[in-house]
């Protein structure tokens, strides 16, 4: 079912005769690099190991992809592969669209929230001033390869982290799809059955990018969960502790669950129903954070908002009707959080 090489080499085009440099992060290096060098032929010079992790999504980070292609004389015309999660696709894809005004670049993520979000869209970037993506462009991939059997390796909290995400795509795109990921069982996943699922959830980003690529709509959607996700996780990374994405983006979409049966009736069945699936398999979010005012202070941050003082959502009215440009006040932003953390 799975032809990485056929993949590999429909992405490359390897009949033009490419100059190749591939990015990875050491997990993807220890796990996944040896499966790519079966079918293209790096030399190690063209390959620059980075280490992993949100800390890392740095501006000096971003230099160091420059200086690699400034030393290995990359020029317009060679084709950057990266090979890791989502952190090294966003901050690769930056460093693919600025270096010499841009060179095309390839994306084969080895991380499940990597393949179901990252990878796909076009947003690249790294993180400014302890705030999440804050410098950044859109710039498409030349292509996406995508093969599941690198999930295999991955850690399980790191399955959890981007199941979030397309727990987040079927809450956005259709009951049937809510119905098919609550019910998966990502504790001990069949592999065949998570790729089809992971296709899918793929599709439903996939479509909404190509209607709306620069975001100036109905992509904004897609940050359902992110408003309250990225200010949990921006809070972590403040104070040095781990929080994963996706992890921070279940409390989000939890959070903004919550918001959206308040202030648009989404149906409280539907919200408990995910309230137990986040119970069941993800940390309990309690205490993460009780400063409000810092984490409100991180929300206003955030890039759907269109000006300062207005706190943007996207929320929900049903599952598969997504209202974009919410607002909310203080204290409903503060209910919502209580919601959360004493669950
Ligand atoms: N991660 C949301 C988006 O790509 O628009």
């Amino acid at each position: 079912m799975f032809d990485l090489d056929l993949d590999l080499r429909n992405a490359v085009g390897l009949s033009e005769s490419r100059d190749l440099y591939l990015l990875t992060d050491t997990n993807s290096q220890q796990y996944c690099l040896s499966e790519i060098r079966k079918t293209l032929d790096i030399s190690a010079e063209h390959i620059l190991c980075l280490p992993d992790g949100e800390q890392y999504k740095t501006l000096e980070t971003v230099e160091r992809i420059w200086d690699f292609l400034i030393k290995g004389n990359a020029t317009r015309s060679s084709l950057l592969l990266i090979l890791g999660g989502g952190v090294l696709c966003d901050m690769g894809g930056f460093a693919a669209a600025t270096f010499k005004r841009g060179i095309p670049f390839v994306n084969i993520p080895t991380t499940l929230l990597a393949m179901v979000d990252a990878s796909c869209g076009g947003k690249t970037g790294f993180d400014y001033q302890g705030l999440k993506n804050e410098i950044g462009v859109f710039y498409q991939p030349k292509s996406t390869v995508i093969y599941p059997p690198f999930l295999r390796t991955l850690p399980h909290d790191q399955l959890l982290s981007g199941y979030a995400e397309m727990l987040k795509h079927a809450l956005i795109a259709s009951p049937l799809e809510l119905i098919h990921v609550l019910a998966f069982n990502i504790d001990n996943p069949d592999y065949e059955s998570l790729a089809e699922l992971i296709q899918r959830s793929i599709d439903i980003k996939q479509y909404i990018v190509d209607l709306d690529p620069e975001e100036t709509g109905l992509r904004k959607s897609l940050n359902f969960g992110h408003t309250v996700g990225h200010a949990l996780e921006e809070y972590s990374l403040s104070k040095g502790q781990k929080l994963l994405h996706g992890t921070a983006v279940m409390y989000g979409i939890v959070a903004e669950l919550y918001l959206s049966m308040v202030k648009l009736s989404f149906p409280k069945q539907t919200m408990i129903q995910v309230v137990h699936f986040m119970l069941e398999h993800y940390p309990k979010p309690a205490c993460a954070c009780k400063d409000y005012e810092k984490l409100i202070e991180f929300m206003r941050h955030d890039k759907k908002n269109m000006s300062a003082d207005v706190i943007n959502f996207s929320l929900l009215r049903q599952v598969g009707n997504c209202r974009i440009n919410q607002t909310a006040k203080k204290e409903e932003i503060g209910d919502a959080l209580d919601f959360l953390f004493n669950l």
